[in-house]
């Protein structure tokens, strides 16, 4: 067996991240600059606990109403810039390469921003960190919101001056039908995109089923309910599904009590196509790198380990074959360097 990778292996590894919300990047340190902005005392409007988000919640409503909170201050475009450079800055000081940033573009929207404004701002909080730190987007319809805010989401998508890649759903499983959402599907096929669906989070294992048959995904979010039906498991691992899976976000939504029982070290193990992704950092107190050096510790992993999966990223991402190419040679280069 190889050595385990070391600290220096985990911060160095050129990171590529498929799974990390926009909206929920939004650190306490940003939120709270941007309650001030907006003349709301940060401790109060924002529910923080000594300064912080509250970390642990008993179920996905209780990380909900601290999220929407921190995005109810995003209100204009310097705002929503603020948030954009923040991100980037912290995706270049982890050593991200490449990172498909889920983005909820009709909350800022409905939050009264015009659609050009606000893609202007992300191109430019993205354009704070180098090229070396590609940032795209995913751009996600909320299931809970019904198929006419999938509808409106795909329009602002066709219209958009930015670097989307894919399409996205999100939220609470099992809150509509879910060939209601089929046109996600279309519209990725359309527009020479990639589609995502986060299924087998909170939802059962036939909801990962759906995604995969009656919506076609691409790429499952989280799929991590796979662990309770070994026959869908078996599939997954057979067809090498890709699973975005995103240990912490499950651990402190009460899915599973502890990393040592998450199912991560188990599809480690049995060869299923994972990635590791930290869906809404800051409100999971975790970051990527976190994720990375948690994963190292329970499954075992390798410096050659930790390469693959950043290679396995890479190739599970919406981005073009050249962009896939310049990102595997860089994980490489690094494997290479030793
Ligand atoms: N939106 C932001 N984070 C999410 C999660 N973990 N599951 C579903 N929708 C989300
Ligand atoms: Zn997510």
């Amino acid at each position: 067996m190889s050595d385990l990778a070391t600290e220096r292996d985990i911060v160095t590894v050129p990171k590529v991240e498929l799974h990390v919300h926009l909206n929920g990047s939004i650190t306490e340190q940003t939120a709270s600059e941007l309650a001030r902005r907006h003349g709301a005392d940060p401790a109060t409007a924002l529910e923080l606990v000594d300064g912080r988000y509250v970390g642990h919640w008993p179920d996905f409503g209780g990380f909900l109403n601290s999220y929407l909170l921190a995005n109810s201050f995003v209100r204009t475009p310097e705002d929503l810039e603020l948030v954009a450079a923040a991100f980037a800055r912290g995706q270049a000081a982890q050593h991200v390469i490449y990172s498909e940033t889920i983005f909820t573009a009709l909350i800022q929207v409905r939050a009264g921003l015009e659609p050009e404004a606000m893609w202007a701002a992300l191109r430019r909080g993205f354009a704070t960190v180098g090229p070396e730190t590609r940032l795209a987007l995913v751009v996600d319809a909320i299931r809970d919101n019904g198929r006419a805010e999938a509808e409106a989401t795909i329009a602002l998508v066709e219209a958009a001056d930015a670097p989307v890649v894919g399409l996205c759903l999100t939220g609470v499983e099992g809150t509509e039908p879910v060939e209601r959402f089929h046109v996600l599907r279309e519209a990725a096929d359309r527009l020479g995109m990639g589609f995502e669906v986060h299924a087998g989070e909170m939802g059962p294992p036939e909801s990962i089923t759906e995604a995969l048959d009656v919506l076609e995904a691409d790429r499952i979010g989280h799929g991590v309910a796979a662990i309770h039906d070994p026959r869908l498991l078996d599939r997954l691992i057979r067809d090498q599904v890709p699973l975005d899976v995103c240990p912490s976000s499950n651990v402190s939504i009460g899915l599973f009590s502890s990393w040592e029982t998450h199912p991560v070290t188990t599809y480690w193990e049995r060869g299923v196509n994972m990635t590791i992704s930290s869906d809404d950092p800051p409100f999971f107190g975790t970051t990527l790198t976190d994720e990375l050096r948690q994963l190292v510790r329970v499954a075992g992993l390798s410096r050659d380990d930790l390469g693959e999966l950043q290679r396995r990223a890479a190739r599970n991402s919406f981005a073009s074959p050249e962009v896939k190419a310049a990102l595997i040679a860089e994980i490489d280069a690094w494997a290479a360097a030793g």
